[in-house]
């Protein structure tokens, strides 16, 4: 395994559309692999293949606590099959927008249908952590930051701070 550079604010690559996967070969399990130890030297819960410049529909998934042993997930090609109606506000973090956070609201629980690493097709239910972390990820597949979340106004500020910095 490897461990692959983030691409961060303000690279427009972040804002790529991410293709659909034709197929679960080797090389897809070795990016989705190289993701998981990326994510986990982070560290982070949570990682789309556009993060690491792949705009591919792949997410790799852990939200198991510190304490906890690790629950890798890999999910491929992940389409939102229900959403619930209870609403729930996480304060979230990306590791393509180092030391920001942001309040968001969203769906409490969720029926996501993808294919794992065997290429079969499953649904999974979520709730709580997890199912806000797969919709933050599966955001980045459509090339949607939590930035878009905030005021105009706050998303300026945010993003003429990742510029300056990126400038050097
Ligand atoms: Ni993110």
């Amino acid at each position: 395994m490897a461990r692959l550079p983030i691409v961060t604010l303000p690279d427009p690559v972040l804002r790529q559309v991410s293709a659909a996967i034709e197929r679960v070969d080797p090389d897809l399990l070795k990016l989705a692999d190289d993701m998981l130890e990326t994510m986990y030297a982070a560290p982070g819960i949570g990682l789309a293949a556009i993060q690491v410049g792949v705009p591919r529909r792949l997410l790799v998934l852990d939200v198991a606590g510190d304490d906890e042993p690790r629950q890798p997930m890999t999910f491929i090609n992940p389409e939102i099959v229900s959403l619930g109606s209870e609403k729930r506000v996480y304060e979230e973090g990306c590791l393509s927008i180092p030391d920001v956070r942001v309040e968001i609201e969203r769906p409490a629980a969720l029926t996501v249908r993808y294919t794992d690493r065997d290429g079969v097709r499953r649904e999974l239910t979520a709730d709580g952590l997890l199912a806000t972390a797969i919709q933050h990820e599966m955001d980045h597949l459509d090339g949607r930051l939590i930035i878009d979340f905030l005021s105009r106004l706050k998303r300026d500020i945010v993003v003429r701070k990742f510029k300056k910095v990126a400038r050097g």
